[in-house]
């Protein structure tokens, strides 16, 4: 059975993830959008570069969810993105609304789907994505960490002028400004971080990375990244597909796993076939634990103002 994806939004970050499922061969893609021609001439678009690229699917575009039946994985990212000075958490009804009507359609046409949100404030979406697809939790996932983890490991190997390859990171937390990037468990090559680098580096990396996601919202002005964001989708579809079972930082639902319960934060897991396979529970000092804390606690004032709502 070919294997199917539908990605909501028809976007930046929408088009660009259809871009990289189609390149890797992943699936067929259904790009959806309420913005009327949008998706189709995207989705046509996407398409016609096969010939040359070398690349072998069915791409389609629509504004309804008909054509989406039976996706295999769901990736959302429809909903409206930052402008310079907006916090993700800014976003939190404009989105919250997009989210809902989103999942409502994707439980009604895909219902036995993997979820993948991209939309912001990321961990608060991912809750409302759960609460009303009524999925089990391994089927709700958000992609954050592989994309913050990805910019720490950007900047790490800009500063000491080696290959990214080289460089194993995790960050954990909520997709926002305090997440916890982990220093302790950062190598190059097998050379613990801490090695190579002076505190001062470090930090400074550790607070550019937090900031990584503004500092390109600052540039564009109109809207925010969406090459990286786009590549961490495909790496989580990639593993979920495959079957892989890799290991990713990615939001998931903390039932109890680091003292954090009811609430979607980003830790390591494991992303196979049946969605996140295993949480893993990583041994943190008092202070990294107290910064995961900090992140949980940031995730729950949002799912706290949403609680009316969302129940
Ligand atoms: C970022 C947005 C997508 O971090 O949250 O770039």
């Amino acid at each position: 059975m070919r294997k199917k994806v539908t990605v909501v939004g028809s976007g930046n970050v929408g088009a660009s993830c259809a871009v990289r499922l189609a390149d890797k061969e992943l699936a067929d893609v259904v790009l959806v959008d309420i913005i009327e021609g949008v998706p189709q001439g995207k989705g046509l678009d996407i398409l016609q570069a096969g010939p040359v690229e070398g690349y072998d699917v069915r791409l389609t575009g629509a504004n309804d969810y008909s054509p989406t039946a039976n996706s295999d994985i769901v990736v959302i990212t429809a909903g409206f993105p930052r402008k310079p000075g907006m916090s993700r958490d800014d976003l939190l009804w404009a989105n919250y609304d997009v989210v809902k009507a989103t999942v409502e359609q994707v439980v009604k046409y895909s219902p036995t789907s993997i979820l993948i949100l991209v939309t912001n404030p990321l961990d608060a979406m991912c809750q409302v994505a759960y609460k009303v697809s009524g999925f089990s939790k391994n089927r709700v996932i958000g992609m954050a960490g592989i994309l913050d983890t990805a910019r720490f490991r950007t900047f790490i190997a800009q500063e000491l002028d080696v290959s990214v390859e080289n460089v194993v990171a995790f960050v954990l937390g909520g997709h926002g400004d305090t997440m916890v990037p982990l220093v302790r468990y950062t190598s190059v090559a097998g050379i613990p971080l801490a090695d190579l680098l002076d505190q001062a580096a470090i930090n400074r990396i550790v607070d550019r990375t937090r900031n990584g996601g503004a500092e390109i919202v600052k540039y564009l002005k109109t809207g925010s990244a969406y090459y990286a964001p786009s590549a961490a989708v495909a790496e989580m579809v990639e593993s979920i597909l495959k079957d892989k079972k890799k290991i990713l930082p990615c939001a998931a639902y903390l039932e109890g796993e680091y003292g954090i319960r009811g609430l979607f934060v980003g830790v390591p897991v494991k992303l196979g076939e049946r969605g996140i396979e295993k949480i893993y529970e990583i041994r943190l000092t008092e202070e990294e634990k107290a910064a995961l804390l900090k992140s949980a606690a940031a995730v729950e004032e949002l799912v706290k103002v949403m609680k009316p709502k969302l129940g």
